[in-house]
């Protein structure tokens, strides 16, 4: 038993480390209540990521019955195929023609959340820079010689390196509020910040989707709890009263 414990505790930090390149930089502070942040997540999904992955987990009416998307909007404004609303979100990629022009297939990203943590898919996206030596001239930091072009870079602009340190870790260059310096784009770093949290948000949401469901049925249950429990003191000075 004792040696069970040791196994497990040392394999904790072990998994965490797999994940490999420098250390998460950024908190994404996900609120799964914020359904309009999440609408545009699923938005942006279907825009810029759904291309090359899939969330082939996910059912487009299920999302919009979650995310309060009526079906015909879901239709219209969301899904970019002619699929049907009650199929699965699975594009038509060749994975073997993507992993000759990536260097690896697009991995489905319905779990992704799940799989490498919310801070580090927010950080992720916020980590792309300018590095001539990789096939598409951009590299990042959580996730050193990435295969994915970076396909925010219209709205980000790219950043560039500050410093690497002796491990080889990668800094950009920031402002002094701590953001991102980057050349080009559309948008300034809190625009930005909020799309990528939005994005964010909608894989977090995709990875666990009972969580909406079960956020909202513990305040059901903490309700009757507090009801239960004032009619059980009521009821308790209503039986004691006799016996003093
Ligand atoms: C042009 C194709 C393409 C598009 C568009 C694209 N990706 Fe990727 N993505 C890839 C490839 C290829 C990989 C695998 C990279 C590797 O393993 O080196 C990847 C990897 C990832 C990973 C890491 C998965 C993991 O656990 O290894 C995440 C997260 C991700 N993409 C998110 C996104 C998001 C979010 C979008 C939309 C903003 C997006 N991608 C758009 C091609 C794409």
């Amino acid at each position: 038993m004792k040696k069970l414990l040791i196994g497990l505790l040392t394999l904790v930090p072990s998994l965490a480390m797999a994940a490999g390149g420098a250390p998460v930089p950024y908190q994404a502070n996900i609120d799964l209540t914020d359904t309009e942040s999440l609408q545009r997540g699923a938005k942006v999904f279907m825009e810029s990521c759904f291309g090359c992955h899939s969330a082939q987990y996910q059912r487009y009416n299920r999302v919009a019955d979650d995310l309060n998307i009526s079906y015909s909007d879901m239709l219209q404004n969301y899904m970019v195929n002619d699929a049907k609303i009650g199929e699965l979100m699975v594009n038509s990629v060749d994975n073997e023609q993507a992993a000759k022009w990536f260097g690896a297939a697009p991995p489905d990203l319905t779990l992704v959340a799940r799989v490498r943590g919310e801070d580090w898919v927010y950080s992720y996206l916020k980590t792309f820079y300018a590095d001539e030596t990789r096939p598409f001239g951009v590299n990042n930091t959580v996730f050193p010689s990435v295969g994915m072009p970076h396909v925010l870079q219209q709205y980000q602009g790219i950043a560039t390196v500050d410093s690497v340190d002796e491990m080889g870790r990668v800094t950009l260059k920031t402002d002094e509020n701590g953001n991102v310096i980057t050349t080009g784009g559309s948008m300034n770093a809190q625009e930005y910040d909020q799309l990528v949290k939005d994005l964010t948000g909608f894989l977090v949401y995709s990875a666990d989707p009972v969580k909406l469901e079960r956020e909202s049925l513990g305040k059901w249950v903490l309700g009757f709890l507090f009801i239960f429990f004032i009619i059980s003191y009521l009821l308790k000075k209503e039986y004691w009263k006799d016996v003093h």
